[in-house]
């Protein structure tokens, strides 16, 4: 039996409670399967009154990360406080101390990548990140370790329980944006500033993590075209349905001939397509490579257990590597990160999708027409138009599907139709995508 490695834990909220509860109550279900007995030392956390509904081994907890840090024992240091600062010093210094480190925390990596995993490497230690995109879905290791004979092209889905579970409450529900945010909120799914899971900028950190192991470069979260939900309401939720179609907050990369294509937005997509049926705080990963074809990994893409799985699942592979010596390399980025270079961006105003406009405007004769004007005036080609007095007495919704139509048309048009007088407020955009040529 090889010795028994210790692991410190920073972080006792959502994910840090789900964790140390695998840890603690499947001690002997990982020793079992790994033929390792692995510890867990030490929590952290600012707050050690809170009861979290677990048996803790006493003196088990602190609130001074310093016991974590300088206790040369400790070979596994899990960050799950989440945020920038204190988190990326505390990460760097566990690592300068020879331990390996374990991090939910995409913000992180995404904002810090090149830092921590050159730190790894500097100091001869591996970070493992699965819990950082996709929860408890595997996806880090099928990227990183199953698709590895592929190139993959497409790398698409939903990303953000948060989000997909206030849209799915909304439309399954007709549920209100505000009161299905609080629920995510209540059952551990939305980051410590949801502002983060609505305004797309949680998605742009996964995708930001998960384009840059899947196509072999160092993307920046600024690469990514980034929005959210905030602006829809349950009158487009309602038109999407009419219309055979539900909008998920969809993550799309993909490499083509022309460059490398970084999105995240509202997206409708075909209520009988696969990514249509994904309810809740489901995430969905769609990914194409040329060996593989297409493969899809669905599950629970937030939330304590599941995300606790996943980062078990980490300290279980590094614990197998120290325990074996052997190499960091596995558990460590893929591939070595400094040798990355730059994406070849494609800019997101050559994007060509179809498009739903909902227009608020005033109901006065000729405000159709001028709209449809200044669409005609940018090529933009209309494929059919509702107009419902679905909106307040004051003003009215149109809305409005295209044709095929060139980003950059498109952003013309509606800087001109939203000056208008008759419009009432910013036109609210969705894109189409019939997913087929995503798919291809
Ligand atoms: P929580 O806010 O529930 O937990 C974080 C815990 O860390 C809190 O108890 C917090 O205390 C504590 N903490 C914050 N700063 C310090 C500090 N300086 N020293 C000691 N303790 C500190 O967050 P989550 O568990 O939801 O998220 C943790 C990480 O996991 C984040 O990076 C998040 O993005 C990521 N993640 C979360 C998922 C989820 O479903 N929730 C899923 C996947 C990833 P206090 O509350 O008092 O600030
Ligand atoms: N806030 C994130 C979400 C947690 O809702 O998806 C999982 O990364």
């Amino acid at each position: 039996m090889s010795r028994e490695i210790k692991v410190g834990l920073l972080g006792f909220g959502t994910v840090g409670s789900g964790t140390a509860e695998i840890l603690l109550e499947q001690s002997e279900l990982l020793k079992r399967r790994s033929g390792l007995q692995i510890r867990l030392a030490r929590i952290c956390d600012k707050d050690t009154e809170t009861p979290r509904g677990l048996e803790l081994p006493p003196g088990i907890l602190t609130d001074d990360v310093n016991v974590l840090l300088d206790d040369p024992e400790i070979d596994i240091f899990i960050e799950l406080m989440g945020g920038l600062e204190p988190a990326r010093t505390f990460v760097l210094e566990a690592m300068k101390k020879g331990k390996h480190v374990v991090t939910a925390n995409k913000a992180l990596l995404a904002m810090h990548g090149r830092e921590i995993f050159g730190a790894a490497e500097e100091y001869g230690v591996s970070v493992g990140f699965e819990a950082s995109v996709g929860g408890g879905i595997p996806v880090i290791k099928a990227v990183k370790e199953g698709l590895i004979g592929n190139h993959l092209t497409t790398v698409m889905g939903i990303m953000n329980g948060t989000a997909n579970y206030i849209l799915t409450r909304m439309t399954d529900e007709g549920l209100d944006y505000e009161d299905a945010l609080q629920e995510a909120q209540r059952l551990g799914y939305a980051e410590a500033d949801p502002t983060y899971d609505v305004e797309g900028i949680d998605t742009a950190h996964k995708l930001t993590i998960l384009a840059s192991l899947s196509f072999g470069v160092k993307v920046e979260l600024s690469d990514v075209f980034t929005e959210g939900i905030t602006r829809l309401s349950l009158l487009d939720i309602d038109f999407a349905r009419d219309l055979g179609y539900r909008i998920k907050l969809l993550a799309i990369a993909r490499n083509t001939k022309h460059g490398t294509e970084l999105r995240v937005h509202p997206t409708m997509v075909p209520e009988s397509h696969l990514l249509g049926q994904i309810g809740g705080a489901y995430n969905a990963f769609y990914i194409i490579g040329d060996s593989v074809g297409k493969v899809l990994l669905y599950g629970l893409g937030a939330g304590k257990m599941p995300t606790g799985s996943a980062v078990v699942a980490d300290v279980v592979d590094m614990a197998r590597n120290i325990a074996s010596s052997a190499s960091v390399q596995t558990s460590s980025f893929g591939i070595p990160f400094k040798s990355l270079g730059s994406p070849d961006l494609i800019p997101m105003d050559s994007l060509v999708s179809r498009y739903y406009f909902r227009f608020s405007v005033l109901d006065r004769p000729g405000v159709l027409a001028g709209i449809a004007g200044i669409l005609g005036d940018l090529g933009i080609s209309i494929e059919s138009v509702v107009q419902e007095g679905r909106g307040s007495e004051a003003s009215v919704s149109i809305v409005m599907l295209t044709h095929e139509a060139e980003e950059v048309r498109v952003s013309r048009a509606l800087k001109k139709i939203d000056a208008l007088d008759v419009v009432s407020d910013r036109t609210v955009v969705i894109r189409i995508e019939d997913l087929q040529a995503l798919e291809g």
